[in-house]
Order: C-alpha cells, then structure tokens, then sequence
C-alpha cells in the first residue's frame, strides 16, 4: 500500500506560508517554489541507499560511505512542475529530466495529455515526479499511468500541497507509488482549487491568467 508522508518541518511550513500569500509576485513565488523542491528533495532521499568505499584520510585509510549509484529519473508535470525541477536538480544533478504535459479540462476537470518524452532507460531509473498541486489527482494519476505504460517501475510523487480527494485517488490507482506532500489541506471547492491552497500554481509561476 502507498505510504503518504507530509513534511512538517518548519522551514518546508514557513516558506509555503509566503507560497500561499496573495501578495506575493512571480519572482518571489518561483524562488520559493525552488526552494521548498530543495528541502522536500532532501528528506525523499533518505531511503536512498549507500555502499562502502575505501578511501585515505589525512590519518589513515578507512571505509566510508557513498550512494550506490541508483539512477534517478525527474519527471515535472508541464506546466507547473518545471517550477520544482531545478530545486531538487540541486541535490540530484545527474538526474535525467523526462517531461509530461498535461492540462485540466477547465469544465470537466479531466487531464488532458498533450506531451511525454523520457529518458530511454525508463526500466532502469528510480523517478520522482514532481507538481506543485495534487488537486482532484487526475493529474498525477495520468502522468504515473504515462510512465508505468513506457516501463518504469518505481515511482514517486512530489507535491507542495494537497487536497485528501486526490492523495486518496492516487493511493487507489497507483497503491505501489509513495506521496510526498508539504501540506495537506482541507478540501476542494466546486471548481476544483485546493482549499486554501495557493490558487492557479501555473499562472503564478509564469505570471499568467
Ligand atoms: C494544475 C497543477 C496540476 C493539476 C492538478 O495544472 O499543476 O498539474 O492542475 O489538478 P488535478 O489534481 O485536479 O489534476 P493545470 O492543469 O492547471 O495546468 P498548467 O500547469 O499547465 O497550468
Ligand atoms: N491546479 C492548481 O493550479 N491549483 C489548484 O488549486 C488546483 C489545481
């Protein structure tokens, strides 16, 4: 069964606070946005795992530890997802980057799937896919659907925030993919939006309407 983890450290809360606020422009957003990615990337690596290597300090030779070398796939949902790409790339940086583009249907809040190119070793990589909202979770279930049908195997999602209508399509559709969430939030309203949310995360990342 998926596991869902909602960070709850105080930096991830503090800078999606000023995430959320109205009054925050576009630069200030997309900084943010790379920073929280940051921060999440961090804790969604714990269980990555490490080996042993032999090596010489000033002191003495010893064994120390590294990552065993586990390729990473990124996949960020176009178009909001780009906004969390370089953030975690700052942790990842051999991480391949696959796209997927999706939009919602603004009346029957459907995904629509427009764009998706992968690396080519899609069986070989561990992905993390990444989207600042998980909302009725059509999204994110789609995007999963596109990478499991071109061979992936382990997957992941990465979300700011949540609503518990889509973390609970998601556990259903895909119950082998873990979700990691900054927030989970209330509840939808009738057009779809998260709850307090942050509104429209593609239109305040690029400034759009
Ligand atoms: C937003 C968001 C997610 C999706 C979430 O994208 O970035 O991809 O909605 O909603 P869901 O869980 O109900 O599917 P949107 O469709 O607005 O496209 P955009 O990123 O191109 O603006
Ligand atoms: N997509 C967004 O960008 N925001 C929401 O609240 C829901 C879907």
């Amino acid at each position: 069964m998926a596991k869902v983890y909602v960070f709850d450290h105080p930096l991830i809360q503090h800078k999606l606070t000023y995430i959320r606020d109205i009054n925050t422009g576009t630069k200030e957003f997309r900084e943010l946005v790379d920073e929280v990615a940051t921060l999440m990337a961090f804790e969604i690596t714990r269980d990555m795992p490490l080996e042993d290597i032999e090596i010489e300090t000033p002191v003495c030779k010893t064994k120390s530890k590294v990552l065993s070398g586990k390729k990473i796939g990124l996949v960020p949902i176009l178009r909001a997802g780009i906004g969390m790409v370089d953030g975690v790339l700052k942790l990842m940086p051999a991480a391949k980057v696959g796209h997927v583009g999706l939009y919602r249907d603004p009346e029957t809040l459907k995904p629509v799937e427009y764009y998706v190119k992968l690396p080519t070793d899609v069986e070989e990589r561990d992905f993390i896919v990444v989207d600042p909202m998980l909302a009725t979770g059509g999204s994110a279930i789609d995007a999963i659907h596109a990478l499991k049908k071109r061979g992936a195997k382990h997957i992941k999602f990465m979300c700011l925030i949540a609503a518990p209508e889509g973390v609970e399509a998601v556990k259903a559709e895909h119950p082998d993919v873990d979700i990691y969430i900054a927030a989970m939030d209330e509840k939808l309203n009738d057009h779809g939006y998260i709850v307090p949310g942050l509104g429209d995360a593609g239109d305040r990342l690029f400034g759009t309407k």
